[in-house]
């Protein structure tokens, strides 16, 4: 015998039963991923990465940071435009972003230059984006020496790199110009800065906490952080030097390296790179192969160590929830 319920009895029936469902918290946290030089948000390399990390922590939502919707502009924008206006835009899209707002936590994961761009995201914006895991993989914490940046034979490129050599401190340069906030020059002799680099260095210099006017939010900040993974490529040539990668000084006279440990920015803390070692959150790491030579397996490695749930949950995108509820009133 067939009992009919009015409308209004099923409905109900539907939201006693969807009230508790409280949606669990079982999705691994967001992912952002920044690229490198050249590249861009919606390259299809970028994203098979994007999908190896929801491959190996199912449910991943990744977000590919950009500075420009459209990819052409926003491959521009890796060589052209200001740092500061750049990481500044970036915080406000992932703050106000509509998943990404919701997600108690973020990992991140830095390609090339990106990876020092993400660490300056960490160190201006942690006090509105908290992100949990920091992985690098080939950047230039310590700067870039030389430019070398174009292909054989690319003269657009070899008269962009003119430009950025012949006024390299000039403050439009710094300004405009992407690969000179991030170049380095330093007295070999005594093996500190140039004043020059000090004095005008628009990104570098600043998130590295080289000025004699400290910022303690940027040390608070990257402290804060459960892993900072700086990965380096054993046979880079692209990055020089590319000890730079785990913040190491490269003697430009004789080659020696001085590792980050026994640098001033570790020893006096600058950044804080020493509180986070001392609670084991920095990770010097290597692979084999040149610039940006990655394998699914030491990405495999990474998104399982450190992007899993075990480094943090949330309840997801909302889309398993809707699905769940769907369910019921049918
Ligand atoms: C993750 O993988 C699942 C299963 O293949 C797919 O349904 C989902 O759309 C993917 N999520 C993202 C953010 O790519
Ligand atoms: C230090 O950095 C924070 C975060 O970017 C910023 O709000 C603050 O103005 C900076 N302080 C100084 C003294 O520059
Ligand atoms: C970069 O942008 C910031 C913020 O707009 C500005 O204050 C700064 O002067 C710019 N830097 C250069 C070198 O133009
Ligand atoms: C490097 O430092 C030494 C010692 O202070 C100084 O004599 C030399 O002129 C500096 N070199 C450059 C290129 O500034
Ligand atoms: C760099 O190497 C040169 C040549 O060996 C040496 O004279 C100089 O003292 C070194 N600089 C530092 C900071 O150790």
């Amino acid at each position: 015998m067939l009992h009919l319920l009015p409308l209004s009895t099923l409905l109900l029936v539907a939201q006693v039963f969807a009230s508790p469902l409280v949606p669990s918290k079982s999705e691994p946290l967001p992912l952002l991923i920044w690229h490198g030089l050249g590249d861009n948000y919606a390259a299809d390399g970028l994203h098979s990465v994007g999908d190896l990390a929801n491959e190996t922590n199912p449910g991943t939502y990744v977000y590919y940071i950009r500075c420009h919707d459209d990819p052409g502009t926003d491959s521009r924008a890796t060589f052209l435009g200001n740092l500061t206006e750049q990481i500044a835009q970036v915080c406000i899209d992932i703050e106000t972003h509509e998943v990404l707002s919701k997600a108690p936590a973020l990992n991140a994961l830095g390609f090339s230059q990106g990876g020092q761009f993400l660490r300056g995201l960490v160190e201006r914006c942690g006090d509105r984006i908290k992100v949990k895991n920091l992985v690098t993989f080939g950047s230039q914490h310590n700067g870039i020496a030389k430019y070398q940046i174009c292909k054989d034979g690319d003269w657009l490129c070899k008269g962009y790199v003119g430009l950025l050599k012949s006024n390299t401190w000039g403050h439009w340069v710094q300004g405009n110009l992407v690969p000179a906030q991030y170049f380095k020059s330093t007295n070999d002799t005594t093996g500190v800065p140039t004043p020059e680099y000090l004095e005008n260095s628009n990104f570098l210099a600043d998130i590295n906490n080289e000025r004699t006017l400290k910022n303690v939010t940027y040390a608070k900040h990257l402290s804060q952080l459960d892993n900072f993974v700086m990965y380096l490529f054993d046979e880079d040539t692209t990055v020089i030097p590319k000890e730079s990668g785990w913040f190491a000084y490269t003697n430009g006279s004789d080659g020696s390296v001085t590792q980050l440990r026994d640098r001033e920015i570790y020893k006096q803390d600058w950044i804080g790179l020493k509180a986070l070692d001392r609670k084991g959150g920095l990770h010097f790491e290597t692979t084999e192969g040149g610039h940006m030579q990655l394998s699914d397996g030491i990405l495999t490695d990474v998104f399982s160590k450190y992007f899993s749930t075990k480094s943090g949950s949330w309840e997801g995108t909302g889309v398993a929830a809707e699905s769940r509820q769907e369910v019921i009133e049918l």
